[in-house]
């Protein structure tokens, strides 16, 4: 029995993950009470947050003490954070300045998360952490990818595209929804295309 491995990623209408420059705000300035309730309600149920190194690095920088930002205080974020999370890196050192029952596991994502998956009570969610979650779809370790397309399109801003050089996949749609009349949530199961 393995539990189920969820990539949560936020993305603009042409893929792009973030945004550098220009003044969009968290959620590109899109999000609305449906979004926020929705995610809360995710993040309410039991499971543990996987991240790679550099995510967790700008999750500190933007939540961190003396963070400010529009989308610093929502609650699915303070229920994130107080998820149990493993951080995958060999690079960052503990103790982690994290709220929940956080920490480092060394060694390369897909073994990391192959182990979590065989070993853990809960499902596991990543949020971000694009370039482990590549490598995770490629060795097949994604059950879901549930992407949240917000209505923008950054040709001008859009920095880290989500999905370059990833592998080729079938995409079976899971879960749809519309949420404050403009987010689109999908869901999808992966299936690499050989
Ligand atoms: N759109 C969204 O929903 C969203 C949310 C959050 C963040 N982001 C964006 O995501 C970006 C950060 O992601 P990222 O792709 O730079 O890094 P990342 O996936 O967060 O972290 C990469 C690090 O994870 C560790 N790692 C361990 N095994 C790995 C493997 N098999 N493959 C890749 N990494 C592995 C390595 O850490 P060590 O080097 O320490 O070993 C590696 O350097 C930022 O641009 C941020 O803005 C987007």
């Amino acid at each position: 029995m393995t539990v189920t491995y969820t990539f949560d990623v936020f993305s603009s209408l042409d893929g792009f993950g973030s945004y550098s420059g220009g003044d969009w705000g968290g959620y590109w300035g899109k999000q609305g009470p449906e979004l926020l309730d929705h995610r809360l309600a995710q993040y309410g149920a039991e499971q543990r947050m996987v991240f790679g190194a550099n995510t967790y690095r700008e999750f500190l920088q933007l939540l961190g003490p003396g963070a400010q930002g529009s989308d610093v205080a929502d609650p699915w974020v303070a229920r994130m954070r107080s998820l149990p999370t493993t951080v995958v890196s060999s690079t960052l050192e503990e103790p982690l300045d994290w709220p929940g029952d956080a920490h480092v596991v060394r060694g390369d994502a897909i073994d990391v998360v192959a182990r979590l998956k065989r070993e853990s009570a809960v499902p596991l969610r990543s949020h971000g952490s694009l370039s482990m979650n590549r490598a995770l779809m490629a060795a097949n370790l994604v059950d879901r990818v549930q992407v949240t397309i917000f209505p923008v399109i950054t040709g001008q801003t859009g920095s880290a595209p989500i999905f370059p050089g990833a592998a080729d996949f079938d995409l079976e749609l899971i879960e749809h929804r519309t949420l404050d009349g403009r987010i689109q949530e999908l869901v999808y199961r992966p299936t690499l295309h050989v």
